[in-house]
């Protein structure tokens, strides 16, 4: 039997605390002006003391379970995409998997920087495909703000904490009315790895460290292979532009998200864009994002939803949804 992946629950979470621009203003060399005019990001939300990226994760993944009526019993697989795991090792998709009380199966994390939610769902589709898995949970969850230098105001004032799910299910696939996931499209590119990382990290490293971005660069970068990616996932499918209902991409900043919607094509209300409520949540925005258009009703059955996203890395991608 041939299957597909069927995105049939959603789910978001983020910590109750919010950070605004202006009480930001307060601790840093910036304006709430700035940064309006340069990201759209008007505010980020940031993780108590003690609340682990795990936390977060268990929270949207609830929120995803009860809206495909699953419980965690029912899952043979959690993919956990995150830059900011609780520990070096286990991974946090293992403390996933205890917190849902899922006796079977597997979890394993993945490490790809905000382009990490196309990852796991890239992954997660294969494995539905391969006919391994039935029941998956793709999580994007980041507690950012540990690894920003909240003294660096060309960084800091650009990222939030949050948690985005979804619970992705085999289905058996109709070639003549191709529904659920289309097709996945991943990249990465190595050489750019010294536009956006951290100079520090767990394992091989002394210290966490912090973010460090060459923002102009990455912005260029942005707009350019997204819209390449873009288009490589619309020729797979013999689509077109003017085919895409909704566009959900990486909350990483407004004037990125413009720029990708003109290039497509498509007016400014096909776009979902949340980056001004919780600002750039890396592997949590696209699903934090998606859970929104999900819940006010935007995205209707039958629709064609294309996610994307670029990171660290550099990776990027693309997801082609039929809805
Ligand atoms: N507040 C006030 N002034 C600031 C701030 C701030 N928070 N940050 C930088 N500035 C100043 C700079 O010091 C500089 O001052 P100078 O002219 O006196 O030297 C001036 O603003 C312009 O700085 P630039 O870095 O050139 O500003 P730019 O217009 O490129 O905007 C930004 C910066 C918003 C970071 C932009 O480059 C960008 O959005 N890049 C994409 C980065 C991104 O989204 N990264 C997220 C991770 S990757 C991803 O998710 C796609």
């Amino acid at each position: 039997m041939n299957y597909c992946s069927h995105i049939i629950g959603t789910g978001s979470y983020l910590p109750e605390k919010i950070l605004t621009n202006v009480a930001l203003a307060k601790t840093v060399d910036t304006t709430d002006e700035w940064i309006v005019e340069r990201t759209g990001i008007r505010q980020r939300h940031i993780a108590k003391d003690g609340e682990t990226t795990a936390d977060l994760a268990f929270q949207a993944a609830e929120k995803a379970l009860e809206a495909a009526g699953l419980k965690g019993s029912d899952l043979d697989l959690i993919i956990v995409a995150t830059t900011t795991p609780d520990n070096t090792f286990p991974s946090t998709a293992t403390k996933v998997q205890a917190m849902l009380d899922m006796d079977g199966g597997a979890a394993f994390d993945v490490q790809a920087v905000c382009s990490g939610f196309i990852y796991g769902l890239s992954i997660a589709d294969n494995f539905i495909r391969a006919g391994q898995a039935k029941n998956i949970l793709v999580i994007g969850a980041e507690v950012f703000s540990h690894i920003i230098d909240w003294k660096d105001r060309s960084t800091c004032v650009l990222f939030g904490d949050g948690a985005g799910a979804v619970v992705v299910q085999a289905h058996e696939s109709d070639e003549s009315n191709k529904t659920g996931v289309l097709s996945t499209h991943l990249h990465s590119d190595g050489k750019l790895r010294d536009l956006l990382y951290t100079d520090g990290g767990p394992g091989s490293n002394s210290s966490v460290g912090h973010v460090r971005m060459l923002g102009r660069e990455i912005f260029r970068h942005a707009v350019t292979k997204l819209a390449a990616v873009v288009d490589e996932a619309l020729k797979a499918n013999n689509l077109t532009q003017s085919d895409i209902d909704w566009l959900v991409p990486h909350q990483a900043n407004k004037r990125i998200l413009d720029s990708t919607a003109k290039k497509l094509g498509l007016s400014k209300n096909q776009v979902v864009i949340t980056v001004d409520k919780h600002a750039n949540t890396s592997a949590a925005s696209v699903p934090l994002a998606l859970d929104t258009a999900v819940r006010d009703g935007r995205i209707q059955k039958g629709q064609l939803v294309l996610m994307e996203a670029m990171g660290g890395g550099l990776t990027w991608g693309a997801a082609l949804v039929r809805w």
